[in-house]
């Protein structure tokens, strides 16, 4: 029965122990969860590194990945000095800056949206020895189509001006017809 117990809170210990050398003092976090933008717009989706400022990052590696394509989209290594933009889909619209790392950030700015970047987004970063991941989404909605609504104002109004115009012409005629009718009576 002693012996049972003294296992057990050994085994309870041990696996605190394991807890404890296994925990990263790096995490991540994302600035927004989500990200929601129009069509052929700009957006910065920025991804915050928490670590410990006694030690400066000598190691990074960063792999940005769209979960929904299975495409690796930002490729950063600090050791071979590799930056690359793997997906062509992204290239040319898409700007990573390793660089804030220093300052605890990540930013990548994705220009010229279209609707299907619309997905979920997740970071990888090593750090020294340590690694980190978070997943935000982006959303990219239709453009709105304001000039459309602006168009159709004036166009109504013209009606209602057509139908006014109309109307007094309907009311000149008869009234002139009228007219014509009482003076030919009267002659
Ligand atoms: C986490 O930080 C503590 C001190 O704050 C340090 O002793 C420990 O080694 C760090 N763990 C890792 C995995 O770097
Ligand atoms: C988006 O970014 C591009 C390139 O930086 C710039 O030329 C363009 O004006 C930006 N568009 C908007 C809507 O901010
Ligand atoms: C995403 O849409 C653009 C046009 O807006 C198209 O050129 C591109 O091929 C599409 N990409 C995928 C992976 O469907
Ligand atoms: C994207 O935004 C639209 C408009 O706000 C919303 O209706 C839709 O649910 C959003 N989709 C996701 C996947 O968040």
């Amino acid at each position: 029965m002693w012996s049972c117990r003294a296992l057990l809170l050994s085994v309870l210990t041990m696996n605190l122990f394991c807890a404890a050398v296994g925990q990263s003092n790096f995490t991540m976090s994302a600035e927004q969860e989500v990200y929601q933008a129009e069509e052929k717009s700009n957006i910065t989706i920025t991804w915050l590194l928490h670590f410990d400022t006694n030690r400066p990052p000598d190691f990074l590696q960063i792999d940005l990945m769209n979960v929904k394509r299975k495409t690796r989209v930002f490729f950063y290594n600090s050791e071979t000095g590799t930056e690359v933009y793997p997906d062509e889909n992204y290239r040319g619209r898409l700007q990573c800056e390793p660089q804030l790392a220093r300052k605890r950030r990540l930013e990548c700015l994705l220009t010229d949206l279209r609707l299907n970047d619309t997905g979920t987004y997740h970071c990888i970063v090593v750090l020294n020895e340590e690694i980190s991941s978070k997943t935000c989404d982006l959303n990219v909605t239709a453009a709105f189509e304001k000039p459309v609504e602006v168009t159709s104002k004036p166009a109504n109004s013209k009606r209602i001006g057509l139908h006014a115009a109309l109307a007094l012409l309907a009311v000149v005629i008869i009234a002139l017809s009228l007219r014509y009718l009482t003076v030919k009576l009267f002659k």
